[in-house]
């Protein structure tokens, strides 16, 4: 397809005849480990990566420690993502002496950002790969040239395209029940307050026909829910349609095509952008119930003024517009969001609009953010006048409300028997499941008491988890508990 992948076989038999040598003459074998930071775009990149390591023959090790390969998937979007990665970098370098076959390769949203990448050529010379963030395409050359050279240097792949150069490639999906499926790559929205257009290149769609392919693989392989994912999928098919593909389908035509998979449960999607959510996709949303009952939709602040700044393109007006379509379309439609706090020059008014914004629409859920300066985007340059105390005590009244509304929503599903799609045992407790709701609500629930007699909850009680409710069994719950970010309840029968 693009010029490097008509070598990708090549690189590809090269790593799995030396992951084969490496089996025979160590009497195991070559193995490897992937850390991910970010969103579910790097966690689908992830899987892909493993996808092809294991179909190079190599095999997933418990820990970074019993690693040959270790691989990191990084994020940018904040400071203390950044921090993180490069503290587990920084303890890697005994490691990678140790052993002359070890390596280390780092791909996702750092290495492809000038400032990033001299700092870990310069000061962690011992790494052995740099990848784009979603070039998984150059994978097997990354290591297989990292891996052919006489004296170590950095192998850096970074100046290969930054748009999506693969059509499928084989994925290791991290849950059964679930796929995430990448619709398009790169944004071109410009926030001012954000990397991701600097990390991930342009928007560039992928063709739909592969997507729904992958999509019927994921529901004949046992996927009960789907996730389709980019940076704004609303506007998935705009980077086709402007270069005279005209009929290149809106992401409205390519979900409801999905939504008819027979046999698919839940398709989600995210991210949307309320500049490009259009009536037409807010018409599918509304039509199938496959569909999530769920829009993640975010915000970032309800002040028109620092709307403008930080280029998002619409107005807190048009948002509320927006909020009520939905939720006429789609009655009971839960509406989770994203908001930033503390953006250079936020007055008390802009944080008061804000509040008041968040008063209006309550938000069943939201994800607050501390605004953090990325080097390289246009807010970075810009005066900060407003002080850590004051952020700070922002922050925390901007939860307070949250966490009100998020009660609040919870409450409203208090008695009631709710679908709910199991992802497995609890993280906290092995008595307990885990799951999530068509609204896209965490569910904690718990068998009920021995004095049931319900055949159902007998054989559940009874079996190992995996014959029974696992990752994939769909349930109906009945809910007992409404906390801030959870749901509490009992198994009431198999959906
Ligand atoms: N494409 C998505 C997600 C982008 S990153 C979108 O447009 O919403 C996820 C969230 O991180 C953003 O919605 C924003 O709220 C937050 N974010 C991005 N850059 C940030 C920064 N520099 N400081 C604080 N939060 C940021
Ligand atoms: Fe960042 Fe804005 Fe693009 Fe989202 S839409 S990834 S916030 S630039
Ligand atoms: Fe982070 Fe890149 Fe996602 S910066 S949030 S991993 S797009």
């Amino acid at each position: 397809m693009i010029s490097n992948m008509k070598n990708i076989d090549f690189y590809i038999d090269a790593i799995r005849s030396r992951a084969e040598e490496f089996h025979i003459n160590e009497g195991r074998p070559l193995s490897y480990f992937i850390r991910t930071f970010g969103c579910q775009q790097n966690d689908n990149d992830s899987e892909i990566s493993a996808g092809l390591l294991e179909h190079m023959s190599l095999e997933a090790a418990p820990n970074i420690e019993e690693a040959d390969v270790v691989i990191f998937n990084t994020c940018s979007v904040r400071e203390n993502a950044d921090r993180r990665f490069y503290g587990n970098l920084g303890n890697l370098k005994t490691w990678r002496s140790e052993e002359k076959q070890r390596r280390i390769g780092v791909m996702g949203c750092m290495p492809g950002q000038d400032t990033h990448n001299s700092v870990l050529k310069e000061s962690f010379p011992y790494i052995d790969f740099l990848l784009n963030a979603g070039d998984m395409g150059n994978l097997p050359r990354a290591l297989y040239e990292s891996s052919s050279q006489k004296k170590h240097s950095i192998v850096d792949l970074t100046d290969q395209a930054k748009e999506m150069t693969y059509p499928s490639l084989p994925v290791k999906r991290e849950n059964k029940h679930r796929a995430l499926i990448s619709i398009m790559s790169g944004c071109n929205n410009f926030c001012t307050y954000c990397i991701v257009p600097y990390a991930r290149g342009r928007e560039s769609s992928r063709d739909p026909l592969v997507i729904l392919a992958e999509a019927r693989a994921a529901v004949d392989n046992g996927a009960k829910e789907i996730m389709l994912i980019g940076q704004n999928v609303n506007s998935y098919g705009n980077d086709m349609r402007s270069k005279g593909e005209k009929d290149f389908p809106s992401f409205a035509r390519l979900i409801e095509e999905i939504a008819r998979i027979p046999d698919l449960s839940v398709l989600r999607y995210m991210t949307s952008h309320p500049k490009d959510l259009s009536d037409e996709l807010i018409e599918v949303i509304g039509k199938y119930e496959t569909i999530e009952a769920h829009i993640h939709l975010p915000l970032q602040s309800g002040s028109n003024r620092l709307l403008k700044k930080m280029n998002r393109r619409y107005t807190a007006e048009h948002y509320l517009e927006l909020v009520n379509k939905l939720r006429s379309a789609r009655p009971g439609i839960s509406i989770s969001t994203d908001i930033i706090v503390g953006f250079p020059g936020e007055t008390e008014e802009d944080f008061e609009d804000t509040l008041r914004l968040m008063e209006t629409v309550k938000f069943d859920r939201a994800f607050t953010f501390i605004y953090s300066p990325r080097s390289g985007t246009p807010a970075a340059d810009w005066s900060q006048n407003v002080s850590d105390l004051d952020i700070q005590e922002r922050f925390e009244r901007l939860l307070d409300l949250q966490n009100k509304h998020s009660v609040e929503s919870n409450e409203r599903c208090l008695g009631k028997n709710l679908y709910v799609l199991v992802s497995g045992l609890s993280k906290t407790d092995d008595e307990t499941f885990s799951g999530r709701t068509k609204d896209d609500r965490l569910v904690n629930f718990s068998l009920p008491e021995e004095s049931e007699t319900d055949d159902q909850i007998l054989t559940a009680r009874g079996k190992p988890l995996s014959s029974t409710i696992a990752d994939g069994s769909e349930v109906f719950v009945k809910i007992t508990k409404a906390k801030a970010h959870s749901l509490e309840g009992v198994f009431v029968g198999l959906a």
